[in-house]
């Protein structure tokens, strides 16, 4: 009692000369109310240092939105060899908002620091107890990262980048938003406890994590599912938080999804897109999840002509000389049962990357479909439009585009119609009242100005030996490229291109409709790599208005529902729509995490999950 009246006494003094606080400098705006100005005095002590300065913590505030720490950016040896953690110092320079990158898809928010500063070392073998986050008040909000993410979708909602932090510098509210919470600790000097990773590390070992806090949206493996929340707006994840380099050089150890680490003892900083903790030094793994993954038991009988069991997996940039092809034809054989159907994405051409007009991609499906002969005795056939070279986005030189894999003794094309070309245009007509496929194969509208640089979906139909009949659509819809952080300026984030991919799927749902037209009882499956949550309602609006989404449909527990893992969340990129016909009868559909529940990301044999689903067609 008698120690913290003297303290106060002693920082009232400093006041009198005009000391600036580190509360002052943080206020209660993500943006520093005195950014521009130069502050002498700011005294604290140093917690934490690193290559390009130091951080140091003053006397807190009352007040839960201001933080007491701050960064001192300096790269100045003489200035950091004096100062060791521990010293009670006093500050002088210029109050910065400093962005960690330019590139304007980063859309960094700034953090708070001073520049140019002179330190004077005023005494040492001070201590600053961490504030352990999930104690006490300081408990981060699970649903919102801001304020600012206005409409029906809250983070997802479009259009998006609507405002900008920086511009509108909203007061923080850390009870309610992750942005706010995280902007609250800036500078300070935080424990986690009992982390568990969510997520792999991305390039530089930098990973995501929760700790010993209330979470939302936890899956079965310890990752942090997109859900909606209780008031239906999508759950942004905002509790997670990433572990940036550590500040004393040591490196982080390979983690992956629920990897759990010891306690974590960092900084807060925003940098690169996203509020860090950087730690003092790398964390341990403490345990890591078995990577066995059960095989699917979706399953059916071969010569059932009814039931049809279907496979969907992007293969990532898949080549016929992948290091990936045996894996993958394996996962087929021991995880997905060799179902009957397989729609595939991102099958590479027969030369892979090499950009020489090459566009046939006969050797790399043979290769496949030998390899899982090999290891299964099944043999599937394909079917495939090529397309026309560099035109379909991707790797440069890959020309990847979707297949189907088929197993002939169940189930193959309806003949009679000729294969479609890469540029021809399929049409569905009635032939006595039964639709009719104008090519089987074919691709939907593909001189549409929403495919260019894109994957045009491949149409088909198929039938059952004994002779029930299925229309399927493979796709593979515009990926994410360009979206801005989701932590970042940008408010709601952006969703990049997200107008394209709508429009997208306004095509595929026009051909759907072209069919239910002439037979509102007809069975049809679309499937694949949507790159696109259903969280983000818009975007399938017009494709759920007369489709069901098998996860919804067949009551997939929300939190499983997840065949992607990128930044904090668990999520699913990857679908399967029904028809109503379908939709009556018998469904089934699992994701099966033969890559996401690796113990590490090198091990995977394609960054999505791969799914197996069931339908009744008679
Ligand atoms: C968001 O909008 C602002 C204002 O129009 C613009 O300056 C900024 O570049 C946009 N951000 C991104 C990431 O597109
Ligand atoms: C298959 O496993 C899922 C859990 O992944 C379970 O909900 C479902 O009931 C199982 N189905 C069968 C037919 O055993
Ligand atoms: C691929 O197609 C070419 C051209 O039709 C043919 O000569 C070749 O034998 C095919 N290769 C395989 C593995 O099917």
């Amino acid at each position: 009692m008698n120690k913290l009246f003297s303290l106060v006494l002693w920082y009232s003094a400093i006041s009198l000369t005009h000391a600036t606080l580190i509360t002052d400098i943080q206020g209660t705006t993500f943006l520093s109310p005195l950014a521009g100005q130069t502050v002498s005095d700011v005294t604290g002590v140093v917690t934490a240092k690193g290559d390009e300065g130091f951080y140091i913590s003053g006397t807190p505030s009352s007040d839960v939105r201001v933080s007491n720490g701050l960064f001192i950016f300096t790269e100045s040896t003489s200035i950091l060899d004096k100062v060791a953690v521990g010293d009670m110092v006093s500050v002088s320079g210029v109050v910065t908002e400093f962005a960690s990158t330019s590139d304007p898809e980063e859309s960094d928010i700034k953090g708070t620091e001073i520049d140019d500063p002179t330190v004077v070392v005023q005494s040492s073998g001070h201590t600053v107890a961490p504030i352990v986050i999930g104690t006490g008040n300081r408990i981060p909000p699970t649903q919102a990262l801001s304020a600012l993410d206005v409409g029906p979708q809250g983070w997802l909602s479009v259009p998006n980048n609507v405002s900008q932090v920086d511009k509108v510098n909203p007061t923080l509210v850390p009870a309610d938003y992750g942005m706010d919470f995280w902007s609250s600790l800036e500078g300070q000097l935080v424990t986690v406890t009992s982390p568990v990773s969510v997520a792999f590390p991305d390039s530089f070992a930098e990973f995501w994590v929760v700790g010993d806090w209330p979470v939302t949206g936890l899956n079965s493996r310890g990752g942090l599912s997109i859900t909606l929340g209780p008031d239906g707006i999508p759950d942004a994840n905002p509790e997670a938080v990433i572990i940036g380099d550590p500040l004393d050089g040591t490196t982080n150890p390979v983690v992956s999804l629920g990897v759990t680490l010891s306690d974590i003892t960092g900084v807060v900083q925003y940098q690169f897109g996203f509020y860090y903790i950087l730690p003092l030094t790398a964390p341990k793994v403490l345990t890591t999840p078995p990577d066995t993954v059960p095989p699917t038991n979706i399953t059916a009988d071969i010569t059932d002509i009814c039931i049809v069991t279907f496979g969907d997996y992007n293969v990532d940039n898949f080549s016929p000389t992948d290091p990936q092809l045996p894996v993958v034809a394996n996962q087929i054989v021991t995880h997905l049962l060799t179902p009957d159907i397989i729609f595939l994405q991102e099958i590479q051409d027969n030369d892979g990357p090499t950009d020489d007009g090459v566009v046939s991609s006969n050797v790399t499906l043979s290769n496949l479909i030998s390899a899982i002969a090999s290891l299964s005795g099944v043999t599937y056939d394909f079917v495939v439009i090529d397309p026309v070279n560099d035109e379909d986005g991707g790797e440069t030189g890959g020309n990847i585009r979707q297949a189907y894999l088929y197993r002939s003794e169940k189930i193959n094309l309806v003949p009679g119609s000729p294969a479609g070309t890469a540029t021809e245009a399929i049409s569905v007509s009635s032939s006595s009242g039964v639709p009719k496929l104008s090519l089987n194969p074919g691709r939907i509208d593909p001189s549409n100005a929403a495919w260019v640089d894109s994957r045009k979906p491949l149409a088909a139909e198929w039938q059952t030996n004994g002779g029930a009949t299925l229309f399927t659509v493979n796709l593979h819809l515009e990926s994410k490229d360009g979206s801005s952080s989701t932590q970042g300026n940008a408010r709601p984030p952006v969703n990049s291109p997200v107008a394209k991919r709508t429009s997208q799927v306004e095509l595929v749902a026009d051909f759907v409709q072209s069919i239910l037209d002439i037979d509102s009882d007809a069975n049809i499956l679309v499937a694949g790599d949507c790159n696109e949550y259903l969280e983000t309602a818009t975007v399938f609006a017009s494709l759920t208005d007369i489709m069901f989404e098998l996860d919804v449909l067949t009551d997939v527990p929300p939190v499983e529902r997840y065949t992607y893992v990128f930044d904090q969340n668990s999520e699913q990129l990857d679908h399967a729509f029904v028809s109503t016909a379908l939709s009556n009868r018998e469904t089934a559909i699992q994701h099966i995490h033969v890559n996401n529940w690796m113990a590490n990301i090198n091990d995977r044999a394609s960054d999505h999950d791969p799914t197996v689903g069931k339908i009744r067609l008679c």
